[in-house]
């Protein structure tokens, strides 16, 4: 375990104060929360924290209104959509900091929870201002981190705060870290890796950090493209980025050299529109019509990875292989997850999976509860791919703890 942070278990959280960060960003569609889960995955730290006797004050950022009161950002509705998780009374405040938010920290007794008013209302939050940190701190006695998805920010609400609290990781930050330890860090091997998306030049030092920790890279998406266009193949008017073909070879000619295996698509799912239904075609790589668009890989594709994934021992997964959105275009995606999905059920493979479509994806092939396990983050699971150190996880490390409560 390279996690040297501390969690719940040296927390004595009886009547004490706890701010707990936790990431309420929800995705929100036509006013309403379009997914819980990061609420529903923050229901065993809140419950443990005040079934223990704490009172449990929440802060979280919501969206982007960049220091401005945004009606339509506010935490409230989220506030009760936790309520209905939880299963207990939750209240809310219209700041996070100021008279209303000391207010209702005043009265919180124990067992009682809180949520603050999105954090970002306060230009300070992005800033990671030492004052608004402060202010921040002094609603508690302790601060238990459980936002890893925020983790790659450093805020006043994710690192600034350790600096004047003893800091802990939350449960959910504790199965983030632990399932991100054990599928990269010290992965039972062969390990191998998906990558999928549009854009190879988004993802560079996410592929050069993978080439040096898989032993097998599987590449999907649009990217897959450029890898082949670079090795000369016509793709047709398929997606792809001229500009990055000598940066291909590059990645190509360095796996080679790491004794990482690469494994590209074989054959393509084509159309000529980019519409749900549209008359598809399934060729070879090497037959793409010059009018025609790779939208996702073929079922010769499908097989190779799937005899990839058997030999593997863990897999971590980040991006789709076509544009699942439309069908027919998800059956690559769809197939592979299913497969990745059977063996870890049958105990064959430590699969896990994160970073923006890729937990949509693997939703809309009827499998995330069967992946042992999958983040609830977007930009930082793709930070920690990258092999970056995100400073809300530094923070939690043992300086940080040590701060004296104010
Ligand atoms: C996320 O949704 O990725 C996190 O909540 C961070 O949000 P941000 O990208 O707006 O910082
Ligand atoms: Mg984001």
């Amino acid at each position: 375990m390279a996690a040297t942070f501390k969690t719940l278990d040296s927390l004595d959280a009886a009547g004490r104060k706890v701010l707990l960060r936790a990431d309420l960003n929800v995705p929100v569609r036509d006013g309403k929360i379009s997914d819980t889960t990061r609420i529903e995955r923050l229901v065993p730290t809140i419950s443990e924290l005040a079934d223990k006797g704490a009172s449990v004050i929440l802060v979280s950022h919501f969206d982007r209104p960049k220091g401005k009161r945004v009606p339509e950002m506010s935490l409230e509705p989220v506030a009760v959509a936790l309520a209905t998780a939880l299963g207990r009374p939750v209240s809310f405040a219209t700041d996070c900091i100021g008279p209303d938010a000391e207010a209702a920290v005043e009265t919180l007794k124990a067992g009682e929870i809180l949520v603050l008013e999105n954090t970002r209302y306060h230009a300070g939050e992005e800033a990671n201002d030492t004052d608004l940190a402060e202010k921040l701190a002094r609603h508690a006695d302790v601060f238990v981190n459980d936002a890893f998805s925020a983790a790659h920010r450093a805020h006043a609400s994710t690192e600034g705060v350790t600096r004047f609290l003893p800091s802990f990781a939350g449960r959910l930050m504790e199965a983030e870290l632990n399932a991100l330890d054990a599928a990269l860090e010290n992965p039972e091997r062969p390990v191998g890796a998906i990558v999928g998306g549009a854009k190879i030049s988004t993802k560079l030092d996410l592929i050069a950090n993978l080439l040096s920790k898989v032993d097998v890279l599987i590449i999907g998406g649009a990217m897959a493209n450029t890898f082949l266009a670079a090795q000369g193949v016509s793709m047709g008017k398929s997606l792809q980025e001229a500009d990055m073909h000598a940066t291909a070879l590059q990645i190509l000619t360095d796996a080679k050299a790491r004794g990482c295996e690469i494994v590209l698509p074989v054959d393509a799912v084509t159309a000529t529109e980019f519409k749900a239904g549209a008359a598809s075609k399934i060729v070879p790589v090497t037959a793409i019509d010059a009018d025609a668009m790779m939208l996702d890989a073929g079922p010769e594709t499908v097989k190779l990875v799937v005899s990839k994934l058997a030999g593997l021992k863990t897999l971590v997964w980040n991006g789709p292989f076509g544009a699942f959105e439309i069908t027919p275009f998800d059956a690559a995606t769809n197939a592979v997850a299913q497969a990745a999905a059977k063996l870890t059920v049958e105990g064959k493979l430590k699969s896990v999976a994160g970073g923006g479509d890729t937990v949509s994806a693997l939703r809309h092939a009827g499998v995330v509860d069967q992946m042992s396990y999958v983040s609830t983050a977007g930009g930082a699971f793709l930070e920690w791919l990258e092999g970056k150190t995100l400073p809300g996880i530094m923070a939690l490390t043992a300086v940080a703890q040590d701060a004296a409560p104010l």
